[in-house]
């Protein structure tokens, strides 16, 4: 079986830096390349983090782009309550050893894509690097994006918007309205998603990176049983991107269209869904995520961060 070939656009963050795990621990998988933007933390902050995972899998080969420190528009808003002030506060993980490539992101992913390889481009960050790829080269585009943001009903960092959507919807439009092959993850789904305490303690004992793992879970766990005390377990967003590429029949999807809220109202950065074929909307723009099979993704997680040794 021949890996396929993916980037990961992202913000470390907690569950960006277990989506990065799972992806190095899958060899179904060939992560060719990371870029990072702002978003959980600032650009340098998410930068450090992925070179920080990358030397923790002991995977320096990977090389990392660092891309946007800011929105197209918006205030850069970041979610130190979430990740800390270092963007993946809990575990003491030493500074990396290696330094982000030279060149920008979005220029490597223009020179990328202008190949005949396309890697799957999966990003778990807000879509501000994806949205200037598209806004400034005309011609070199994935065949296909796998993104972990919006919601078909509440949001989370408002009532309406899922955070990587509020925090530059502008980007986020832009590249929904590219109609490339899109798959839409949001909080419908990655709040059943769920890392428990008992699959902490799991990965906590099964070596260097699963004690990193669960350290990292005893941070972002604190603030999800705090706010969200009606999920049993910490939704792990990002690796559910990584999860669906690993085995699709753990998430159910449908078409849909996809319009972002760029209004400065307070709806800003909401995913509208339609899949009735409403009037003033338009042919469907992504497969949107319906449903997770909650207990098999978190075995899935145990099991590839365990191996990891
Ligand atoms: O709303 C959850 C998303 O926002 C996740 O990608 C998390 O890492 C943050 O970026
Ligand atoms: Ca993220």
């Amino acid at each position: 079986m021949t890996p396929t070939p993916i980037i990961l656009d992202c913000d470390p963050g907690h569950d960006d830096a277990i989506a990065i795990l799972l992806a190095v621990a899958s060899p179904e998988l060939d992560l060719r390349a990371v870029t990072t933007v702002s978003g959980n933390q600032t650009l340098d902050k998410t930068t450090n983090n992925a070179l920080r995972v990358l030397e923790l899998a002991g995977r320096t080969d990977i090389p990392v782009y660092a891309g946007a420190d800011a929105p197209f528009v918006r205030q850069r808003d970041v979610a130190a309550h979430v990740h800390g002030e270092s963007g993946l506060d809990g575990p003491d993980l030493p500074r990396p050893s290696e330094s982000p490539q030279a060149e920008h992101a979005v220029e490597f992913l223009a020179e990328l894509y202008r190949g005949a390889e396309k890697p799957v481009l999966v990003a778990t960050g807000p879509l501000t690097n994806v949205g200037l790829l598209f806004a400034t080269h005309a011609d070199p585009r994935p065949e296909r994006i796998v993104l972990m943001g919006g919601a078909i009903g509440e949001g989370n960092r408002t009532p309406a918007a899922e955070f990587n959507i509020w925090a530059d919807p502008e980007a986020a439009q832009r590249v929904f309205a590219e109609g490339l092959d899109t798959t839409m993850i949001g909080l419908d789904v990655t709040h059943r998603a769920l890392i428990k305490d008992e699959h902490t303690e799991r990965m906590r004992g099964a070596g260097r990176v699963g004690k990193i793992v669960a350290e990292l879970m005893d941070f972002y766990a604190r603030f999800h049983k705090r706010r969200y005390t009606d999920l049993d377990g910490s939704p792990m967003h990002d690796p559910v991107c990584i999860a669906h590429l690993l085995d699709p029949t753990l998430m159910a999807v449908r078409d849909a269209f996809i319009e972002v809220d760029c209004t400065t109202g307070p709806s800003w950065g909401r995913t509208n869904v339609d899949w009735r074929g409403r009037e003033h909307c338009g042919a469907p723009n992504a497969k949107v995520g319906l449903d997770i099979d909650g207990p098999r993704f978190a075995e899935l997680i145990v099991e590839r961060i365990s191996s990891l040794g």
